[in-house]
């Protein structure tokens, strides 16, 4: 009988987390104007915030930091980082940054030379889209319609919408300096794009002579699942599926923290050597020397060594197999969840658990505001949060187009047991789901206002009477 594997490793070294009374919980989400990223690590149970820099390195990552190089200049890790770029990805130039978003940075404010140019993708994450607008560009998402609706089951929702991307390079494509795609695609739910679908898309941006670059973050996840689900792939591996997606590009960019299994570090890789020659100029500026890119050394051979570690599809399978079974739970429970699951978190639809809280009310929020209170859990709001807008006369909100909680599912670190502990809380959310209230906004920064604005909780109707009739 096959039955499903367990965990492909063992647990070496622990690290102790501690479940805090409701009261100290209660105390938390108050000083922290009901936002989760002002909880401290330590108050939280299970912290599902983010898969980004939050995985366990595995014995061989650790022993490669005892060989980290500390030299200003040629450290032995970046050559190593090197070598590993080009067998891995196919890419024979690479500069070092601390984070993704850096790439991001060095990349957009050297393409985007003039306000108003456009840059496609099939979402842009957040801070993606921050850097592309404060060069003033407009980033536009070209995302199937299938992977705008939570309950569509499609295997690829995080395609790009092929006949909206030529339209676009039909009217204006002397306006885009680049086009990207999101490998999977987190803002819409971790979802993958098929190998047909990244092809396509670099025969148009060739067809046009625009340059194509790959949001690159879990590229191991996103060659898993078209191992699993595209025709004519499941015989191959996954690095041979990993080095035909990066042949269609000129370049990517990412962040490490994901499927580099690193808690720190990135790269912006590229095959234009007059374009490398400008962002390492840059990159001296703002990160370092480019054989460090604001690294230590011994980050670029845990990097090294975690993009090579990510392709073990013993891994893989595990892997994106727990975030189907936890998404199974959730479902068999009657949360409903984004679908199909895809690479590295849960979605859980806020709006159809909690209707009768508006989305001025943020209602993906209220759910996470719910979870931390009943659990100690810790999830992320990707709704009007995140992506919602103030109209700039009427002051109303423009909602985001899904109200959504992602409880994300850091890489080697939680057992199946947490996951289901986790499933549990949300059956006791479930059950008094209508005692949850909505939330007011009471500060929000202009700029990427989820990371710091504060929220108080609306009164609940019943409250609302009591306090008419007082
Ligand atoms: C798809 C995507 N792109 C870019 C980034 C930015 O990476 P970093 O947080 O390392 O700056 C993230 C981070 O979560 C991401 O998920």
């Amino acid at each position: 009988m096959s039955r499903p594997l367990p965990e492909p490793w063992r647990v070496k070294v622990v690290e102790k987390i501690e479940l805090l009374s409701r009261e100290e919980r209660e105390r938390y989400l108050v000083e922290g104007g009901f936002s989760l990223f002002q909880i401290p690590s330590e108050a939280v149970f299970v912290d599902m915030f983010t898969d980004s820099g939050t995985s366990a390195m595995s014995d061989w990552q650790w022993a490669g930091m005892m060989q980290g190089d500390e030299a200003y200049a040629g450290a032995r890790n970046f050559y190593n980082l090197r070598q590993t770029i080009q067998d891995v990805f196919g890419f024979p130039h690479f500069l070092p940054v601390h984070q993704g978003r850096v790439a991001e940075n060095l990349l957009f404010s050297t393409l985007l030379t003039r306000p108003g140019l456009i840059v496609p993708n099939n979402c842009h994450f957040d801070t993606t889209r921050a850097n592309i607008e404060a060069n003033g560009g407009t980033a536009l998402d070209l995302v199937i319609p299938e992977g705008r609706n939570p309950q569509f089951n499609h295997p690829f929702k995080g395609n790009m919408d092929l006949g909206r991307l030529r339209r676009l390079f039909l009217e204006k494509s002397q306006d885009i300096p680049v086009c990207m795609l999101t490998l999977t695609n987190n803002s819409g739910g971790g979802q993958p794009v098929s190998l047909g679908n990244v092809k396509a898309v670099s025969e148009l941006c060739r067809e046009f002579d625009i340059p194509f670059y790959i949001d690159a973050c879990r590229f191991a996840e996103n060659a898993w699942f078209i191992k699993q689900r595209e025709a004519g792939q499941g015989q191959r591996t996954v690095a041979e599926i990993v080095h035909e997606v990066f042949s269609y590009a000129d370049g990517c960019t990412m962040s490490a923290k994901k499927d580099g299994l690193a808690n720190m570090g990135g790269f912006l890789a590229t095959r234009d050597v007059e374009l490398l020659e400008v962002l390492k100029q840059k990159l001296i500026v703002i990160e370092g020397f480019p054989t460090y890119g604001g690294l230590a050394g011994r980050d670029l051979e845990a990097v090294s060594r975690g993009l090579r570690e990510v392709l073990d599809e013993n891994y893989l399978r595990f892997r994106i197999g727990q975030v189907e079974s936890f998404g199974a739970m959730l479902s068999r429970a009657g949360i409903p969840i984004m679908r199909p699951t895809g690479g590295h978190a849960v979605y859980i639809d806020a709006r159809q658990l909690l209707p009768h809280i508006p989305q001025d009310q943020f209602p993906a929020q209220a759910l996470s505001v719910a979870l931390y209170r009943e659990g100690g859990v810790r999830g992320v709001e990707i709704g009007s949060v995140m992506f919602g807008k103030d109209h700039p006369e009427t002051g109303e909100l423009i909602p985001a187009s899904m109200e959504l909680v992602r409880l994300a599912i850091p890489r080697r670190v939680f057992t199946n047991s947490h996951l289901e502990y986790v499933a549990g809380v949300l059956e006791d959310i479930r059950d008094m789901r209508h005692d949850l209230r909505g939330l007011r906004m009471t500060y929000a920064p202009k700029v990427l206002r989820h990371f710091s604005c504060r929220f108080e909780e609306v009164e609940s109707q019943v409250e609302e009477l009591v306090a008419v009739v007082a």
